[in-house]
Parts: C-alpha cells; sequence; structure tokens
C-alpha cells in the first residue's frame, strides 16, 4: 500500500518538479557546453532511428539521374555549404560552434541510403537547424540533391567550383549588366550564354522578356514552387528583375539538347505540336509556343532541353506547376497527355535549335 503511495506521489510530484526546474532556469540551453554525453546520445539514437523508418516508405530509383548535377551543386554552394562546408569552403566559426554542429557532408553520407538521404533533404531534421527542402512536392529537386550528394565526396575544390559556378564569371565580360550581383548568381545554374547547366535548368537566352519577368514574379510570391529557384528570386528587387530579364531575353538563343532521339519518337511529337491530338482535345502546340507573333508571355520551347520540358509536363499535368495567370491552359492540355506523348513532343521541341522565335 504505502509502496502505491510513493509510486503515485512520484508520478504526480516529477512532472511538476521538472516544471519547476524549468521555470526558475534550472536547464542550461545555452550551446557553449554541449550536451549531456547521454542526452548527445539520445538525440543521434532518436533522429537515426525515425530517419530509418520514414525512409521505409520512400520509394527510391534504381538509378539516380545525373542531369540535374549542375543545378544542385549551384544550390548547394549558396544553400548547404555555408553549414556543412564544401570541397575547398572553410566554414563560419560560429557555424562549428552550432550544437549538434552540421557534420561535413563528404564523410558522412556513406552512412546513409539513398531513400533516407532523400528523407533528411526534404523534410529536414527538427531541433538542429537543417532546414527542410524550400518547395513542397518538387521531389524530383530533392532527388536531383541525394544525386549531388553522392557524387560530393569524389569532388576536389577545382571540380566542385567547376560543377557549382559554371567556371566562368558573367561580371567580368564586356557587357556591362545592370545587377552584377545577382546575375552572377544566375549563371551558376543558367549559363553565363543562357543555355542552362545541365537538362534539368531551363535555357533562358533568347526567351521573352516578359515571359521571364512573369515567371520570376511566380516565383518570388511562391506562386510557381522550386527549391532551385527559391533562392536567388528571394530579395531581388522588381527593377532588378527586370533587368536580370532584358538581360537574358537579349541573349541570342543556343542550340539545346543533341540526344540521338529515334526519327519516329520526333515525327510523333511533331505531329502532336503541329496538329494535337483531336481526338483527345490535346490543341496543337504550336499555335501558341512558335512563330515570331505568339504573345510575348508564352514561352518559347524551340530548342529548349529536353529533360526540363518533359518534368515540366508532369508538373502541370499533376497540378505541381503554377506560375503566370495563365498556368491552368497548360494543366488542362497536360492531362490529357500520356508519358509517350509528353516524351515525344518534349524530344521535338528540343530538336528544333534553329527555329525561329
Ligand atoms: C543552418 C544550417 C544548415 C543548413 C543550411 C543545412 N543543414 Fe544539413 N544539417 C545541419 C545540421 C545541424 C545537421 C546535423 C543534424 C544532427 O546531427 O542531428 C544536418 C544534417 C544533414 C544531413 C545528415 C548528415 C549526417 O550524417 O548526419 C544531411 C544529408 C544534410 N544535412 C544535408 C543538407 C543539404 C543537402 C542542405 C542544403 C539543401 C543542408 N543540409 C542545409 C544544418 C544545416
Ligand atoms: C541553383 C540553380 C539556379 C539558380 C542559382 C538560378 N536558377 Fe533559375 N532555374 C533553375 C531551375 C532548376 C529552374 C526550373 C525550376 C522549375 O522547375 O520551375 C529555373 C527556372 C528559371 C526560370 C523559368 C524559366 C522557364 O522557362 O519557365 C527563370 C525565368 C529563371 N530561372 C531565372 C533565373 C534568374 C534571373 C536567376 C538569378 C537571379 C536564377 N534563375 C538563378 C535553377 C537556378
Ligand atoms: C492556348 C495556348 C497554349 C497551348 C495550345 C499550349 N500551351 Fe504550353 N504554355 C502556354 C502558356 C501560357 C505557358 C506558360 C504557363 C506559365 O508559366 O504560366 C505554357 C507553358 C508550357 C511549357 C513550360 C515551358 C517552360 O519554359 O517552363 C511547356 C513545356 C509547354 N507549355 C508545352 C506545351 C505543349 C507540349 C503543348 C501542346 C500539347 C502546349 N504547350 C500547348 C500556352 C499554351
Amino acid at each position: 500500500m504505502v509502496r502505491l503511495k510513493h509510486v503515485a506521489i512520484g508520478a504526480v510530484g516529477l512532472p511538476i518538479l521538472i516544471l519547476l526546474g524549468a521555470w526558475i532556469g534550472f536547464f542550461n540551453v545555452g550551446a557553449s557546453s554541449g550536451h549531456w554525453k547521454v542526452t548527445a546520445w539520445f538525440l543521434q539514437f532518436a533522429m537515426r532511428s525515425a530517419v530509418r523508418t520514414y525512409a521505409l516508405a520512400v520509394d527510391a530509383p534504381k538509378t539516380l539521374d545525373r542531369r540535374g548535377l549542375p543545378a544542385a551543386a549551384g544550390h548547394f554552394a549558396r544553400g548547404c555549404a555555408i553549414c556543412h562546408g564544401a570541397p575547398g569552403q572553410l566554414r563560419s566559426p560560429a557555424v562549428l560552434r552550432m550544437l549538434p554542429q552540421p557534420p561535413d557532408l563528404a564523410l558522412t553520407v556513406r552512412d546513409w541510403t539513398d531513400a533516407q538521404l532523400f528523407r533528411i533533404v526534404k523534410h529536414g531534421i527538427r531541433f538542429t537547424g537543417m532546414p527542410a527542402w524550400p518547395a513542397r512536392d518538387r521531389d524530383d529537386e530533392v532527388w536531383a540533391m541525394v544525386a549531388f550528394l553522392r557524387e560530393l565526396p569524389k569532388l576536389d575544390a577545382n571540380e566542385f567550383r567547376a560543377l557549382s559556378f559554371d567556371g566562368s564569371d558573367a561580371t567580368g565580360s564586356d557587357r556591362q549588366p545592370a545587377v552584377p550581383d545577382a546575375l552572377a548568381d544566375c549563371t551558376r545554374c543558367h549559363g553565363s550564354d543562357g543555355g542552362g547547366r545541365g537538362g534539368l535548368v531551363p535555357a533562358l537566352a533568347g526567351q521573352k522578356e516578359p515571359y521571364l519577368i512573369a515567371s520570376l514574379r511566380a516565383y518570388a510570391k511562391g506562386d510557381r514552387t522550386s527549391g532551385f529557384m527559391a533562392l536567388p528570386v528571394t530579395g531581388i528587387a522588381p527593377d532588378e528583375m527586370a533587368a536580370l530579364a532584358r538581360h537574358f531575353a537579349a541573349l541570342p538563343p543556343v542550340p539545346g539538347d543533341h540526344d540521338q532521339i529515334p526519327a519516329e519518337t520526333i515525327s510523333r511529337g511533331q505531329h502532336i505540336a503541329e496538329v494535337g491530338i483531336p481526338e483527345k482535345n490535346v490543341p496543337a502546340c504550336s499555335g501558341c509556343h512558335t512563330g515570331p507573333n505568339r504573345n510575348p508571355i508564352y514561352p518559347r520551347l524551340d530548342g529548349q532541353h529536353a529533360a526540363y520540358l518533359e518534368e515540366q509536363l508532369k508538373l502541370f499535368r499533376s497540378e505541381g506547376r503554377g506560375g503566370t495567370q495563365f498556368w491552368r491552359i497548360m494543366a488542362t492540355a497536360a492531362q490529357r497527355l500520356t508519358d509517350d506523348d509528353i516524351r515525344a513532343v518534349s524530344s521535338y521541341f528540343a530538336s528544333r535549335s534553329e527555329g525561329p522565335q
């Protein structure tokens, strides 16, 4: 009987004691002295177990798509290296005093499976400062980052720079851009020729200015979501956006992909582009997307990377791609396209490098 009474007192008393301890400030929340060993062990144990368990529900692709490496590397240089460091890049002493300290990922990624890395990068880790991916529902971008993390341990400082910085300095050219700092950030992914580095970063060169401005505004307002574009558009003033759009629109279009694509795929794509699929109510794409007289807010697709076009059409199809006030036109058209249609029409437009604007 006495024992039961003690347990009851303990059950009520302990939480009160802990609450009282917190109220008088007994628990040291300072990061300077580190965690108690047992706390540190428990937090790591809980984090690793949670990642392992939640990653069981992640459907990892058999092979990681490497076409997004330049975009992911560009994002890593600005969005991740500040905490995790990068080849040839020292971290600020302030970051090294974070608790827990962000690990050097080149040394730790081997401990995780692809699915586990996906889980961490997509959702972040609570109570540690490790942020979630800046855009929801962009699993394609998170997978591109996982592919990059797999490369990271193999890269030396020069290779990392080449992958993440385009190797060239846009600000050093004889064209004096209106906003050199912002432009240097854009070219790390879009290239100083505006051609788009890797298959998943769109070419901007020769795209019409109104479409570029409207798209930048859509990213800034959150009407179009992309983790890769979220950082670059943050803090850019409206007149800087206009200057950047003008800059890229004035660059001459560059030839797109030269993948070997079967002729019958291209001709199927050409048919969809020029005639549409009347039995499924799919309109001809060319009416809006080609020719010098089209509405300047309708994007040019000629010579655009096939992988990028495919990804955008799939996003439209699942309503994961907003954009300008006209995005719904595309969602309706894309919902009637099969994967094969998408591949064919994307390959067709990508192959039209020399097409008129
Ligand atoms: C504000 C600092 C910060 C930023 C920015 C950040 N991280 Fe982290 N990250 C952390 C911290 C802290 C941990 C350690 C968590 C722990 O040990 O519980 C971590 C852990 C990780 C891990 C698990 C590694 C391991 O072995 O424990 C991965 C993978 C990771 N981050 C990837 C990224 C990527 C990719 C980005 C950029 C998109 C990024 N992080 C941006 C702070 C950051
Ligand atoms: C980290 C890489 C990265 C950086 C830096 C970057 N972009 Fe992008 N950009 C992308 C990717 C990837 C996409 C496609 C995103 C999507 O799926 O919506 C994109 C899309 C765009 C689009 C839409 C193009 C279209 O055809 O719809 C515009 C416009 C754009 N970027 C302009 C810029 C400008 C201007 C800057 C500099 C302020 C910049 N980007 C910096 C990677 C980047
Ligand atoms: C009635 C006009 C119209 C028709 C027809 C049309 N589109 Fe579009 N398309 C648009 C508009 C407008 C946008 C820009 C949407 C936005 O970002 O807000 C767009 C965007 C796109 C994009 C994204 C480009 C980029 O740079 O991000 C692709 C890919 C695309 N369309 C493919 C197609 C295909 C394939 C067809 C034919 C099956 C088609 N479109 C038919 C108006 C049209």
